[in-house]
């Protein structure tokens, strides 16, 4: 038992608990209990279960996390990565939003996907030619997989730092980071590509997400009042997501094991423009420069900053090397120097002999010829030693998340059944 007071959040999560408990003791799943509840994190979850000495086994984790179903359309997109607060639609969803949109486009007007890049394939798949579609997102990698498959237009912006381009949509769907900073950019940047008459759809973090969450739905709707949308409609908790393997594997190092996938959801709100007025833009932390080398299905983020000796070895930020929060406020991403898609943090005292290695790695070249042709000199003995040293733990971290990414993207006995069923 904890010796410091409950907060008003944890007591609100222990009332919901108990709340669902009935159906979940039936079942006997942590599983089950944790989709009953309104987005609340499962080792929140499992804190609270503790808490209140309840008979509910929270599982161990024994290789992946999450037991998935079937790859969600496109199937093709490179991995989420954590620094981008990737959080994918997982099928149903998809389909259930490409539904809601084309009803709400009947005039065939274009559609703008603001970090909302997994709804191509399913707009195109209800009907909407891939030239009425606009993507805009942060995520480079993920544009150009899309381009190479849809004929739509994809455009790299960072919306908390730029006005998004792109043609008058009468349907904007936007899913920002569930921070309140970004939502502000992104219900802005809707406004600015939204006609008079149009429609804005939102996901919306649930109550169970942070403490702050009904204040936060509040202020999400204040920022669409501001650039000219009244709230039309909501509907809690309908939709939901794929957990990504950052968090899979956060999960396993906060010691949370098997869960269905799916349990991450979203409340949806929709708004119609009424009035063509732009809020004033926030001004946003710009965040740090990352390089990115992306190995593999791996990848690889790696501090823009200049190196402060010749000796480029990671140094884990955690037990196992995988940090335990998916949360952007965790210190260890201020100390980190290098982060992958498989939520490792590390520091290192040369992040750009590591962004060389990295690179050889992927270019199978020789590592010390690359980082050479960088510092301009020839290496000695000892620093190409460490140079090695450190391509061989770029390989092992490599070749692990590779396994993970194996295990999470195929895994689970539900996911063959639900393949079979079509
Ligand atoms: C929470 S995810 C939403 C993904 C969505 N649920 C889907 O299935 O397509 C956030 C998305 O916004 C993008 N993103 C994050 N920060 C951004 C920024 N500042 N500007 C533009 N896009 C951003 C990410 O790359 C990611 O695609």
């Amino acid at each position: 038992m904890s010796s410091s007071p409950l907060t008003d959040f944890e007591i609100r999560i222990d009332n919901w608990v108990l709340d669902a408990i009935d159906c979940a003791v039936r079942q006997h799943t942590f599983g089950s209990l944790v989709r009953a509840l309104p987005g609340v994190y499962p080792a929140s979850v499992a804190e609270s279960v503790r808490r209140l000495g309840l008979r509910i086994q929270v599982p161990k984790p024994s290789g992946g996390s999450i037991r998935r179903r079937p790859p969600a359309h496109p199937p093709a997109l490179a991995l989420p990565h954590p620094f981008d607060s990737t959080w994918r639609f997982d099928r149903r969803t998809q389909r259930l939003l490409a539904n809601a949109i084309a009803s709400l486009n009947r005039q065939r007007g274009r559609v703008a996907l603001l970090g909302t890049p997994t709804l191509v394939g399913p707009l195109v798949d209800v009907g909407i030619a891939p030239e009425r579609l606009v993507v805009v997102d942060r995520d480079e990698a993920v544009l150009s997989d899309i381009r190479k498959r849809y004929a739509c237009e994809a455009i790299e912006s960072d919306l908390t730092a730029q006005d998004p381009g792109g043609p008058i949509s009468s349907v904007v769907v936007i899913d920002p980071p569930w921070y309140m900073d970004q939502f502000e950019c992104f219900v802005r940047a809707a406004g600015l590509l939204s006609s008079c008459g149009g429609y804005l759809i939102a996901s919306v973090p649930p109550s169970g997400t942070r403490a702050s969450a009904t204040a936060d739905r509040r202020a999400i709707v204040r920022f669409a009042q501001e650039n000219g949308f009244a709230l039309i409609g909501e509907l809690p908790g309908i939709l939901s997501y794929q957990t990504p393997l950052f968090e899979s594997n956060a999960l396993s190092a906060a010691s949370i094991g098997e869960i269905d996938d799916g349990w991450r959801r979203a409340d949806m709100m929709w708004f119609r423009r009424e009035v063509i007025v732009t809020a004033e833009r926030p001004s946003v932390v710009p965040s740090d420069a990352w390089d990115e080398v992306i190995i593999g299905s791996v990848r690889i983020r790696i501090r823009a900053r200049a190196d402060s000796s010749m000796n480029p070895l990671l140094l884990g930020l955690a037990d196992d090397e995988i940090v335990a929060s998916v949360s952007r406020n965790d210190i260890r991403r201020q100390q980190a120097d290098v982060w992958t898609s498989g939520n490792r943090g590390y520091t290192t005292e040369a992040p750009g002999l590591v962004c060389a290695i990295a690179r050889a790695c992927r270019e199978s070249e020789s590592s010390i010829s690359r980082v050479e042709l960088l510092v301009g000199f020839r290496l000695n003995a000892s620093e190409a030693e460490r140079v090695v040293a450190t391509e061989r733990q770029l390989r092992r971290i490599v070749e692990v998340e590779e396994a993970e990414y194996e295990t999470w993207a195929n895994g689970g006995i539900e996911g063959v059944a639900m393949d079979q069923a079509g």
